[in-house]
């Protein structure tokens, strides 16, 4: 079996968390996690639910604010910004759910999304050569499209400024198992265009498809750090959290 202990720190790291704890009210969810995201990488954080993956990306996008901890980008302090400052920072969210604006159009959405873009035109037409079916469904209202054309929209929108660093929480949750791959086809090709990703999965097996390394969370804390291979191979995985 695979020992698996550890959580390596990478100091070329494009974005990183260091110690990060928070929570809600008097809840303390997270105790001091790491987390870092290479240049072009797709990394994965699983664990089981209340693991706390959710409260992580809301504090690394801080929209939760940091009881301790820091978070680098490109190697700079950048824990004291705010929620509205990630975007123009390189970092982009997209929440597992409530990631669309449904009265608004296809179009629309994708026209907030490029506040913080440099050349909106392109991004879109870039976006819609991504997503062809979100070009067919321009002018649709957003609470019209499938649940598949949702949560392409939802990363499209957030795609909008070309971030350098997407953190996605569930991108495949509640989609049709056929949808599920393309899901992640879909990350594999956002990071083809040069945008690392970090996400949140339950469909560990299926994730472990496109994704270079992973964390495992549990109870707020890190409890190792391997590569995709290592943790597809691992027993202690298995039993721990795939649970097949
Ligand atoms: N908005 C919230 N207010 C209070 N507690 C919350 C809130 N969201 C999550 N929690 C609690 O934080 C813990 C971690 O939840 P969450 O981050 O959603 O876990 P995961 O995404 O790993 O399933 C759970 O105990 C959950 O009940
Ligand atoms: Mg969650």
């Amino acid at each position: 079996m695979t020992d698996i202990e550890t959580v390596r720190r990478y100091d070329d790291a494009v974005f990183s968390a260091r110690d990060v704890e928070t929570g809600y009210g008097d809840l303390q969810v997270l105790y001091g996690v790491d987390i870092d995201v290479q240049d072009d990488e797709i990394v994965l954080v699983f664990g089981p639910n209340g693991a706390g993956k959710s409260t992580l990306m809301r504090a690394l996008f801080k929209q939760l604010p940091l009881w301790a901890g820091t978070i680098e980008i490109d190697g700079e302090d950048y824990s004291g910004l705010e929620a509205n400052q990630m975007v123009s920072h390189g970092v982009a969210y997209v929440p597992q759910t409530s990631n669309v604006f449904p009265n608004l159009t296809v179009a629309e959405n994708l026209d907030i999304g490029s506040i913080h873009a440099r050349d909106a035109d392109d991004r879109r037409q870039r976006m819609f050569d991504l997503f062809p079916r979100l070009e067919e469904r321009r002018g649709q209202d957003a609470d019209t499209l499938s649940g598949g054309e949702r949560q392409m929209l939802a990363m499209a929108r957030a795609l909008m400024p070309d971030p350098d660093v997407l953190l996605i929480d569930e991108p495949s949750a509640g989609l049709a198992p056929q949808l599920i791959e393309r899901t992640f086809d879909h990350v594999d090709q956002i990071r083809q265009t040069g945008t690392a990703v970090l996400m949140v999965e339950q469909n560990v097996d299926a994730a472990l498809d496109v994704t270079d390394r992973a964390y495992a969370l549990d109870m707020g804390e890190n409890k190792f750090e391997a590569d995709a291979e290592t943790i597809r191979n691992s027993e202690r995985v298995r039993d721990l959290y795939l649970g097949k």
